[in-house]
């Protein structure tokens, strides 16, 4: 049901929307206008200093390694879980560089862009039970050939898209094979010797959505219907044999939310009069439409459905728009990583419709499972492109959200195959 616009003035009343979100906006038909605009939605994150403000430099282990040690690393521990662990020295380079990768977007090419420092790069993830092995592009390929696999979500689905891209770049140079009109929201690439299929599906609430308007102008709100999921990406799951799906970043923002024709309430409004939602409970319901709807899709195959949990943003000393930044150099140990944040409250909820999908989907064999990356990241204050980003769009902003490539989102992909390996193995057993 298309809300009526009677419907949308009503629930405008309830939650005013702030003049602030009509600051800044940038053309809608250009890719680096979507990240601009997705800043926007951190207005309100950076208010509240997920970082302590103090920074000591960690004095934990560092550990460093010979290169030969680094070969043919397996997990000791099957079972082990990926998401819990620190960051430690490491002297190999990564896989690819800017010159080597050609799929690799100018706005995450930070050293285009002059960023200097390149200690970020030599740090790897270290498990506490196991050791993560390094990416290896044609074991993934091996284990992807004749598949196709869908990234569903927001501009950081793209960032982990464009890590994966230049990861198997090395192995074989992908074609892209489709874009969609909408500005390359959606993208199709393909592997022609594996046989692989990457596409990009853009959905940044996952639910249908519409912007408000207010006096014909655009406001950079959201009306989020929790009942009706966004039909762009599930029409195509039945094209799917891997789903990794993602959303956060978009629902911080004053959005409002209804559910069934019932108006729930608004995200980050002080209206006395309209329910005030924090973003997490917005996140449970769209996790919860979102796995339902594969669990229901009847064209589906037997899906491996992957939720990457959320990707912390790191501004310091002010907002994105009031001179925030992060240019640390360094990871941060996990002592000094705040549990208590949102970041933690979003990936908590997806953890659990997670489990929930699970459980309903293993008589339907479908299998679904997490990239649980929010720890890991959260120690990442270094990974961001801060101020080199681009120097047309960017005018001094900083982007703590999106990551560089290469680095330490490059090790997603490094989670991503060695969760494949597991459920490939999983399935052999079976
Ligand atoms: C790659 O990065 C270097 C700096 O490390 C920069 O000088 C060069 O222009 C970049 N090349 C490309 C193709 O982006
Ligand atoms: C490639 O994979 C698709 C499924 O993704 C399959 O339909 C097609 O037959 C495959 N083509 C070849 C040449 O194996
Ligand atoms: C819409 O425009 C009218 C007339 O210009 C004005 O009176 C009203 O306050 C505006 N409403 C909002 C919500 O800005
Ligand atoms: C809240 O609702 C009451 C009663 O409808 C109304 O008088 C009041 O102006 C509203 N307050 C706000 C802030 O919209
Ligand atoms: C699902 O399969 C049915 C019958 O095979 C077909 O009619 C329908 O178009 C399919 N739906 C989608 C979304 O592919
Ligand atoms: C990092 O940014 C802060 C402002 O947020 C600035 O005071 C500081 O000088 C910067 N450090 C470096 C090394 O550029």
């Amino acid at each position: 049901m298309k809300p009526t616009s009677k419907f949308s003035e009503h629930i405008h009343e309830h939650c005013r929307v702030k003049e602030y979100l009509n600051l800044v906006k940038g053309p809608s038909f250009l890719i680096p206008s979507l990240c601009f605009t997705l800043l926007l939605s951190f207005y309100f994150l950076c208010g509240s200093n997920t970082l302590k403000s103090t920074f000591e430099r960690g004095d934990y282990h560092v550990q460093r390694e010979s290169l030969d040690q680094l070969g043919n690393r397996r997990p000791d521990n099957e079972k082990c879980d990926l998401s819990k662990g620190r960051w430690i020295r490491d002297v190999k380079e990564p896989l690819y560089t800017n010159f080597s990768c050609k799929t690799l977007p100018h706005h995450k090419n930070c050293f285009l862009h002059g960023r200097m420092d390149r200690d970020f790069l030599h740090w790897r993830w270290k498990p506490d039970q196991c050791e993560l092995p390094v990416f290896n592009p044609r074991s993934f390929l091996n284990i992807v050939k004749g598949k196709t696999m869908g990234f569903i979500g927001d501009s950081l689905a793209r960032n982990h898209v464009d890590s994966l891209l230049c990861l198997l770049s090395e192995e074989e140079t992908p074609q892209e094979v489709y874009r969609g009109d909408e500005g390359g929201k959606t993208i199709t690439w393909h592997f022609p010797h594996h046989n692989f299929t990457i596409m990009v599906l853009w959905s940044q609430f996952l639910v249908s959505a519409s912007e408000m308007v207010v006096n014909g102008s655009a406001t950079d709100s959201f009306h989020l219907h929790l009942d009706k999921i966004d039909e762009s990406w599930a029409q195509k799951l039945p094209a799917l044999d891997y789903a990794i799906i993602s959303a956060g970043h978009w629902f911080f923002r004053t959005n409002y939310v209804s559910e069934g024709g019932r108006f729930l309430g608004c995200i980050y409004s002080h209206d006395p009069n309209a329910t005030y939602l924090t973003p997490d409970i917005a996140i449970q319901g769209v996790f919860r439409l979102a796995l339902k709807s594969i669990n229901d899709c009847n064209n589906c195959s037997r899906m491996l459905t992957l939720v990457r949990t959320f990707s912390p943003a790191h501004f310091e000393n002010g907002a994105w728009n009031m001179g925030g930044t992060c240019n640390r150099t360094s990871p941060l140990a996990p002592e000094e990583i705040n549990y208590n944040g949102v970041e933690w409250d979003n990936r908590n909820v997806q953890l659990a419709e997670v489990e929930n999908a699970h459980k309903l989907g293993e008589k339907r064999g479908r299998t679904f499972d997490v990239l649980d990356v929010t720890g890991a990241m959260s120690m990442r204050p270094d990974g961001h492109p801060d101020v080199h980003w681009d120097p047309f769009w960017a005018k001094g902003t900083s982007d703590c959200i999106h990551w560089c490539l290469p680095g330490p989102v490059d090790t997603w992909n490094e989670i991503l195959l060695e969760t494949l390996r597991r459920h490939a193995s999983e399935d052999v057993k079976n």
